[in-house]
């Protein structure tokens, strides 16, 4: 996270209603269901606050998840156990206000949700996001993620070359 903004868990002193990231889906979910689905620890939910304004500048969620050995490229998975379900952290969303497009920091929110998955107490393997159209799976393709599954658009990255890279 640059400077500029502070990384932090969303709670109730962020101003939601304001945050246009130009996908509707992706405001509304912000203002409307991101402090239920903490609540009810479906997801945690992390803010990047533009720290001269105090306005919300993006967010993403993060939660537990498991994806099928056997739908992952054979490059991700050969040094790891054979067990039915790989381990990952789901990104369900992710995104940044249009006013601060171009700054870095959808990819400084990607990082960051490496290091916590990286950082967490219980094992995660790898990031999964599911890219909700072609703009965001080449954003997520550009950050060094591939293509699997045969379900739409889910894409994956291991977490050991995602923070190795970004170093
Ligand atoms: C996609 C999104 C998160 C990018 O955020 P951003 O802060 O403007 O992007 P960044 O400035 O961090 O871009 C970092 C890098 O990704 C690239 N990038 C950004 N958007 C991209 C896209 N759609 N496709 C390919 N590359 C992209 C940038 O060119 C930049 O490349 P560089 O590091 O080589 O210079 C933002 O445009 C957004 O919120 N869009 C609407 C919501 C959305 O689609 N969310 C994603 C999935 S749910």
């Amino acid at each position: 996270m640059t400077a500029a903004f502070r990384l932090e868990v969303l709670g109730p002193s962020h101003a939601r209603e304001a945050f246009a990231c130009g996908v509707e889906a992706l405001d509304g979910y912000f203002v409307r269901q991101a402090s239920q689905d903490v609540r009810r620890r479906a997801s945690t939910c992390f803010v990047a606050v533009d720290a001269s304004s105090g306005k919300v500048a993006g967010y993403y969620t993060l939660a537990a998840g498991g994806v099928p050995l056997t739908d992952l490229p054979e490059a991700l998975t050969k040094r790891l156990p054979r067990y039915p379900s790989v381990p990952v952290a789901r990104v369900g969303r992710l995104a940044v206000d249009q006013a601060f497009h171009g700054q870095k920091l959808g990819g400084a929110l990607l990082a960051d949700a490496a290091l916590r998955a990286m950082r967490s107490d219980v094992a995660v393997f790898a990031l999964v996001v599911d890219a909700k159209d072609d703009a965001a799976e080449a954003f997520y393709l550009h950050h060094g993620f591939e293509r699997f599954g045969v379900n739409g658009r889910q894409l994956i990255v291991s977490l050991r070359r995602f923070v190795q890279e970004g170093e």
